[in-house]
Order: C-alpha cells, then structure tokens, then sequence
C-alpha cells in the first residue's frame, strides 16, 4: 500500500554533509521525495515534534539537540513507506543498528543519529500537519 511519511534530516546530519547520502538511499529504496525544506527549528516546534517523549530524562538534551543547526524536512511517499524509510534509517539504540542502516553506518550515538523517520501511521500523519 502506498503511504506517505515524514522524515527530517537531524541538524549533525546537515553539519556532516550527509543530506545526499541520506536521500540517495531513501531513493534507493523507491522512496519518493514529494516536499522538501530546510528550516531551523524553534524550541516550540522542536517540542510539538517531541511531545511523545515530554517528561522524559532525555527530553530537554533532545530538544537542546534539535534546534542546534538547521534540519531537512521531507514529506516522502512511496510502498510501506513508514515501515520501509525506518528500516532504511535504522533502529534507535545503537546495539541493535545494523551495517547498511544509515543510522547503523554513520552513527554510534543514541541522541545524535542523524535522521528522524516517523514511527506510526498516526504519529506521520500528525507529523506532517506539523511542517506541511
Ligand atoms: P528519534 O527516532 O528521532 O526519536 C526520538 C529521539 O530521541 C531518538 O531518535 C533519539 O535521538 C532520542 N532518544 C531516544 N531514546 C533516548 C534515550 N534513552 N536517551 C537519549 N536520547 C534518546
């Protein structure tokens, strides 16, 4: 079933001039780039993304994270693409990440990993009201 998703390049994926490297392999795998943007996030909107994770030890170095350089948001379509853009990106903890991820070939931290994929049908959705 084709699906739209919401992915967004984090601000040490821009600094390490990843943002060809992460939409080279997004494409790869037949996923389709159907808007595109660079901003750099406010704290507000950083929190709206985030709000799953308010209360959380790790929110505030999240946040403090997010707004740190500009990010790349994407609206992507393409076959499952929840499913197959996390896949492409790679599992959150770093001893899960396997070679061949995104996350798995360029990052070993747990808070600095580069992209951001939404996880549900109704957490991309919300996403994307978000910033499109
Ligand atoms: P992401 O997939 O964008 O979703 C939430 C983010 O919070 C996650 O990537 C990490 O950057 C960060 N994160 C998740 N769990 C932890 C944790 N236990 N400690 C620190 N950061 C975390």
């Amino acid at each position: 079933m084709i699906e739209e998703t919401f992915v967004m390049i984090k601000p040490d994926g821009v600094r390490r001039n990843l943002i060809g490297e992460v939409v080279k392999r997004l494409e790869q795998k037949l996923m389709t780039i159907v808007d595109i943007r660079m901003e750099h996030l406010d704290q507000g909107k950083a929190e709206k993304l985030y709000e799953m994770h308010k209360g959380k030890d790790f929110f505030d170095m999240l946040i403090e994270y997010t707004i740190s350089g500009p990010v790349v948001l994407m609206k992507i379509q393409g076959e499952e693409a929840i499913m197959n853009c996390r896949i492409v990106i790679g599992e959150t903890y770093p001893e899960k990440r396997k070679a061949g991820s995104i996350r798995g070939d360029f990052s070993p931290y747990l808070t600095e990993n580069l992209v951001h994929a939404a996880s549900s049908k109704q957490d991309a959705k919300r996403e994307l009201e978000l910033f499109f």
